[in-house]
């Protein structure tokens, strides 16, 4: 069983985007897939239709993979399930700060279900937190999108200096770029400048798509209504490229 972390420090660059179609890519592929969304505003849960109960079970979550099991739910797809963010997810630190040995317990408590899965994908919250910290420690691969702008580079070099300063796997961190306008030549100089920078870099980027956009129309992964498209055909492309590198790990 892997573990993919879609994680970014900054906010609205297509983590969860990325986290809905790459699980439903992975299942469409035949890989046992989980996706959890660990961000409690819930936006791959609404995606995929999928709610949590009204208990506040975000303090048991990293307790023992059984208590993970209760709130596994189907989603419409076979081979795809989604245990969906609750409220209580927002106190993630405060539950991790009373923990021993914190940044492992996340990868200890995810590995009991590897009988269950082939695949866990975590949609994470945009913050570089304890919770974050426990992300990296269980990921097999983080994958990073990044909009080809300043700021994004500028965060990006942020995040590698925050693993190196922390000794954490920082080769297990791969960039993308998401919401490409090649049409911007900042885009395509940024596009340039980090490709020849970081060397896992990965080859596919997702454009700006009005359909991608839509997603949340439809609450269905991209492929579901519009795999024809440049936006549907990037997102399978990026899953092939990451499944090579997952295979080779
Ligand atoms: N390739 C794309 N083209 C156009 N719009 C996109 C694309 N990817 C995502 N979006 C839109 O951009 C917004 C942010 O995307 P998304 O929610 O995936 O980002 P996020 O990084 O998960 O955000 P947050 O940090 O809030 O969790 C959403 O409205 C989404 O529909
Ligand atoms: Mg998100």
């Amino acid at each position: 069983m892997k573990i993919l972390a879609c994680y970014s420090i900054k906010g609205g660059v297509g983590k969860t985007a990325t986290s809905v179609n790459l699980a439903y890519n992975a299942a469409q592929a035949g890989y046992r897939t989980l996706l959890i969304d660990l961000d409690s505003q819930g936006a791959s849960s609404f995606y995929f239709r999928v709610r949590s109960g009204k208990k506040q079970w975000g303090k048991r979550f990293f307790d023992t993979y059984e208590s993970l099991l209760k709130q596994i739910k189907a989603s419409d797809f076979d081979g795809l399930d989604i245990i969906p963010a609750h409220q209580s997810f927002r106190h993630f630190d405060v539950f991790l700060s009373d923990i021993n040995k914190r940044q492992r317990r996340l990868r200890q408590v995810l590995k009991g279900l590897k009988k269950e899965y082939d695949l866990i994908i975590l949609d994470c919250p945009p913050s570089l937190s304890y919770l974050s910290e426990a992300v990296f420690q269980a990921a097999d691969m983080i994958v990073v999108p990044v909009i080809p702008t300043t700021l994004s580079e500028r965060t990006y070099e942020q995040l590698l200096e925050f693993f190196r300063d922390k000794d954490l796997p920082v080769g297990q961190v791969y960039p993308f770029f998401s919401m490409v306008q090649k049409q911007k030549q900042l885009h395509k100089t940024t596009i340039e400048r980090m490709q020849s920078r970081y060397k896992r870099t990965l080859i596919t980027q997702v454009p700006f798509s009005s359909d991608i956009e839509k997603m949340g129309e439809h609450r269905t992964p991209v492929a579901c209504f519009a795999a024809k498209t440049a936006g549907g055909e990037a997102y399978l492309n990026l899953w092939q490229e990451i499944q090579q590198q997952l295979e080779s790990l």
